[in-house]
């Protein structure tokens, strides 16, 4: 059996104003669906041979993900929190330790997911994670590849190697997040594929590399696991022991130096909606390619995104925007530069 697990820490800043620190992207619908990004993922998980997720979370954010499980009869004490985020590497290091802990004796698969990514192609991913498991019995640590289609600098990079088996490659490098000259060199290289964020191994497979390469980041996750209690659906880690932890990601503490790893390359319509232009690429648009989402009126207006929550948007004659309205903030910027809200993202947290 497969333990999926699933990273909801993150703070989404890049969809803000409708992502906010108290109710991140993961734990809303963006897509009109009236389901959560987090809901889709564990929708997504529909295999007999896949058990129940753990989903580890800000202690912030714990009613929230409690709520949004057991609307889909997910809950079950399988919920992990963190005091305050160390990034991907501890965490996936404390589901570890709780899956081994948990599983009498047994060293289970762990399905390593993002809350927060768009599957449109739902079968062919499972049939990825299913061929995978053979490989991940084995002492690998599997990654799911992405056919990359521009340079994209927010990804990790993973150069195939040798043929393992039929579409499974050993990894020969895996890059993150290289800078903007390196990943066209990728591109016109060829051979490479964008890390999806998405894992398979054996808790065990991947403690003993983290335990390798980040000791120091092993050992304070082992001592938070240790000193964690149980409060009904919650396992709190311990506080004091976590908080000492360094943050950094998976990619970085285990990924890039594992000499353990795969990759299965997909073909599954993924995105990660980083920004509101990803968005724009993957939504429905009306015949002037305008997302509209609420009350908006659009005349001569084309290839914008337009998001209402509770008020009636209009625009004339405009083209290649975002227009984000929620009840207390309004989003206006060209489509090229959606990456820097961000940056207001920060100044508004400079001026708290
Ligand atoms: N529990 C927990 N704690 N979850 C976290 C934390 C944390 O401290 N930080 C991030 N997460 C969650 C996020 O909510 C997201 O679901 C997932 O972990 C990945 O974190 P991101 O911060 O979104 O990573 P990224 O997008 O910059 O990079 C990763 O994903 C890319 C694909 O989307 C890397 O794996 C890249 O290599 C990859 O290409
Ligand atoms: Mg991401």
């Amino acid at each position: 059996n497969i333990i999926p697990v699933i990273m909801a820490g993150g703070s989404g800043s890049r969809l803000w104003p409708l992502s906010r620190d108290s109710f991140p992207k993961q734990f809303l619908s963006i897509d009109g669906s009236g389901s959560s990004m987090l809901e889709n993922t564990l929708d997504r998980l529909h295999s007999e041979s896949i058990s129940n997720p753990i989903v580890i979370c800000n202690e912030s954010h714990r009613f929230i993900v409690a709520e949004q499980l057991r609307k889909k009869n997910k809950l079950e004490q399988n919920i992990i929190l963190e005091p305050s985020g160390r990034n991907t590497a501890p965490a996936v290091a404390l589901a570890a330790l709780h899956c081994l802990k948990t599983s009498n004796g047994n060293d289970p698969l762990m399905l390593v997911l993002a809350a927060d990514h768009v599957i449109l192609k739902e079968d062919i991913f499972l049939d990825a994670v299913m061929m995978g498991t053979k490989y991940a019995a084995d002492k690998h640590l599997v990654t799911f590849g992405i056919v990359p289609d521009s340079p994209e600098t927010g990804y990790g990079y993973i150069k195939s190697g040798m043929a393992k088996g039929d579409n499974v490659f050993e990894i020969e490098r895996f890059i993150e997040k290289p800078n903007r000259i390196s990943a066209e060199c990728y591109l016109n290289e060829g051979g490479y594929y964008w890390n999806s964020g998405m894992f398979l191994f054996q808790a065990s497979s991947y403690l003993n590399e983290l335990k390798e390469y980040r000791p120091d980041i092993y050992d304070c996750c082992l001592k938070a696991y240790e000193t964690s209690n149980n409060d009904s659906d919650f396992l709190r880690v311990g506080c004091d022991e976590f908080l000492h932890c360094p943050a950094e990601s998976i990619d970085y503490a285990v990924m890039e130096k594992t000499k353990n790893g795969l990759v299965i390359p997909m073909s599954v319509g993924w995105s990660d909606v980083g920004s509101w232009s990803s968005l724009w690429d993957i939504q429905d648009k009306d015949e002037h390619n305008n997302v509209r989402h609420g009350d908006v009126i659009t005349l001569n207006s084309n290839n914008n995104y337009i998001f209402s929550s509770n008020a009636l948007v209009t625009t004339i004659g405009v083209e290649n925007l975002v227009i984000v309205q929620t009840e207390d903030a309004v989003l206006v910027a060209e489509q090229s530069n959606v990456q820097r809200v961000k940056d207001i993202v920060n100044t508004l947290k400079i001026n708290e």
